[in-house]
């Protein structure tokens, strides 16, 4: 993982423009790579000096720190676990919004969710949105399930990801406007929040049916329990080849028979060595346990 960018020269208050020293040194770009693999398993390849940059600078400019140099430096030293745990936050990338693939919100609403309820029976629909960074899929989730008339009594759903700062977020259930902006239809915005300020806070009803946990997905998540549907979107594009195979696996085992796995629309599992059968419903595409 060589660095073929080495001199990085951010303009940090004080710093001398094309004078200043570089900020990232190619031993510190391979310590973050390494670093960030090592406890997230996303990987950052050699031309993601920008990303470094942009995502290390203001948390170098709140520490008062003299440059990303020092700030690898000092996480280095493994004497404070709260900057390591800013830094892998600050790597990770939390872009998502509200019913992201509308088509396949809508096919839950209309033949899986259904389907996955009766075949329930007495016992609760259990869904685990993995990875479910600030929370839009999770309450997405409950408002589809809401709109779909189920008893929020029958279902449990959990939201989990590594990142502990989107975590603490996605427990309030509080979005700017921007937030709702971004795939939220104004009827169920109307319906299922709260204006609050200049925010919108999702009703107590939408917010008790989902918890939040931080969950790393390449440990176990074994004490998580058993499920009918998980979502894993948007995030094994981080991964290489054998995290996600590895990951895949594991969430097979928590697949209870009948349930299934939905990945991002631009996600699939060709190339990856799996135990999944394609169910196509509509125009989306779901994996069932084989
Ligand atoms: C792009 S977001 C996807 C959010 C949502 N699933 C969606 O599709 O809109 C990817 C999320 O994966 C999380 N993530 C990255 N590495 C992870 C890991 N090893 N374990 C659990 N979550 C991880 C990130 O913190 C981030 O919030």
């Amino acid at each position: 993982m060589t660095n073929p960018n080495p001199i990085s020269r951010l303009e940090y208050p004080g710093s001398q423009g094309a004078n200043a020293a570089p900020l990232i040194s190619p031993r510190n770009y391979t310590f973050l790579q390494t670093y960030i693999y090592r406890e997230s398993g996303i990987v950052l390849d050699d031309d993601k000096q920008y990303l470094f940059e942009s995502r290390l600078r203001p948390i170098v400019i709140r520490e008062g720190l003299a440059s990303i140099d020092a700030l690898c430096d000092l996480v280095a030293t493994g004497r404070s676990p709260a900057l390591a745990t800013r830094v892998i936050d600050a790597m990770t990338t939390n872009e998502t919004l509200f019913f992201r693939d509308t088509a396949i919100f809508e096919v839950m609403k209309t033949t899986v969710l259904p389907e996955l309820i009766a075949a329930a029976g007495s016992r609760k629909l259990r869904i685990w949105s993995a990875a479910s960074s600030t929370g839009q899929e999770a309450y997405s989730l409950a408002i589809t399930l809401l709109e779909a008339r189920i008893d929020p009594s029958r279902v449990e759903i959990i939201g989990t990801d590594l990142c502990e700062q989107v975590v603490e977020r996605a427990a309030t259930g509080k979005y700017v406007q921007f937030e709702v902006g971004r795939g939220m239809p104004i009827l169920l915005l109307m319906k299922y929040f709260t204006k609050v300020g200049l925010d919108w806070q999702i009703k107590p009803e939408v917010r008790n049916m989902v918890h939040f946990q931080k969950l790393d997905l390449r440990g176990s998540f074994a004490a998580l329990g058993k499920f009918d549907l998980v979502l894993c979107r948007n995030v094994l594009i981080y991964f290489d080849a054998t995290t996600k195979e590895q990951i895949i696996a594991s969430i097979a085992k928590t697949i209870l028979p009948g349930g299934m796995l939905v990945l991002g629309c631009a996600e699939t599992l060709i190339s990856v060595d799996h135990k999944y059968e394609r169910k196509v419903f509509g125009h989306s595409t779901f994996y069932a346990v084989r």
